[in-house]
């Protein structure tokens, strides 16, 4: 109900009197009055004037299950939201709700992770409230040689979500996506098959919202929103933004259960396109010019004249001076 309560009030045009938000939500004015007291409490601003109602007037960062909700249709996809202060990894809790029988769609956000996992076994670091970490389980009917895909389809509704808080953010393949050179946010895909079948997939999301520091590890090819702009930004938008341009680029996957209607999307945004590259696998490196990518997100690379396909997972590229 709070979700519902806050997205009507954002969605109005100045103040929503008591007596619509009863009729709207069906319930007592004392309901709605006790709501309106939890979400001063969290920080919000909202004015109460008699014979008027409400309006909201400032919303603080408040990562939460309810804040995402109201920004989110009745009808999408990712309607159940789990919201941790803390947890060990998002991936991990999204995997144990699909053990569970959750249902598609499922997300869980957390404010900071004791036990965040990066691609390749690292660590990510994942410090409270300054970051975004949130993992959502999927259940295509796909073959599971397919499944890495949604990772570059993840990669888009980032660079979406991104582009509203005005950055221009381009992918490093498969699926990082950098600004200024640096890397912003990381994506990991993690899913539980049977022979020919996907169980489920979990797609987890690291963004660098608001950190300011990173270990010394890191700090040449990390960076983060705050760091680029300077300002600050509510997470819970970003959030929201992303689970719906991730919806919308989810359902023209689907129509042809690879990447041809999002292709030339996806290469708009490419940091290597048409730039030469390094590509590290574990007994060999060479090097050729990116050319883009084909209709299963395979990297194609040219390479003495011929184009070759680069697997992700297999290899690891790099652009030829450094990270990007
Ligand atoms: C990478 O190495 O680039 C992938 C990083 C993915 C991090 C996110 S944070 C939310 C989700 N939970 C995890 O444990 N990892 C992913």
């Amino acid at each position: 109900m709070k979700a519902d309560i806050l997205r009507i009030l954002r969605d109005a045009d100045g103040f929503v009197s008591g007596q619509s938000l009863c009729e709207q939500l069906g319930v007592s004015r004392t309901a709605i009055w006790k709501i309106m007291n939890q979400l001063k409490d969290e920080g919000y601003v909202i004015k109460a004037v008699n014979r008027k109602g409400y309006a909201l007037d400032y919303e603080p960062d408040h990562l939460s299950a309810a804040e995402v909700k109201s920004r989110l249709s009745e009808s999408s996809l990712f309607n159940k939201i789990y919201y941790f202060d803390e947890i060990t990894s998002t991936n991990d809790y999204v995997k144990k709700l699909s053990e569970a029988d959750e249902p598609e769609g499922v997300v869980v956000i957390a404010d900071h992770q004791s036990a965040g996992k990066g691609r390749r076994g690292h660590e990510w670091v994942s410090p409270s409230g300054q970051n975004i970490y949130m993992s959502f389980m999927l259940k295509p009917e796909l073959d599971p040689g397919r499944a890495s895909m949604l990772t570059l389809v993840c990669a888009l509704a980032v660079r979406d979500a991104l582009k509203k808080q005005q950055f221009d953010p381009v992918i490093k393949w498969p699926n990082d996506l950098i600004l200024s050179g640096k890397k912003v946010c990381g994506i990991l895909t993690e899913m539980s098959t049977q022979m020919t079948c996907i169980n489920y997939i979990v797609v987890g999301i690291g963004i660098n919202v608001m950190q300011t520091e990173f270990d010394a590890a890191i700090k040449d090819v990390a960076t983060s929103m705050k760091l680029e702009s300077g300002r600050d930004f509510n997470r819970a938008q970003i959030a929201a933004d992303l689970l719906k341009a991730f919806e919308g680029y989810y359902a023209q996957f689907l129509e042809t259960k690879d990447l041809s209607l999002l292709k030339e999307n996806y290469e708009a945004s490419l940091a290597n396109m048409d730039k030469e590259v390094r590509i590290i696998g574990t007994k060999e490196e060479r090097s050729g010019i990116a050319k883009g990518i084909d209709n299963t997100g395979e990297l194609l690379v040219e390479i003495d004249g011929k184009i070759e396909r680069i697997m992700s997972g297999e290899v690891s590229v790099r652009g030829i001076l450094g990270y990007v």
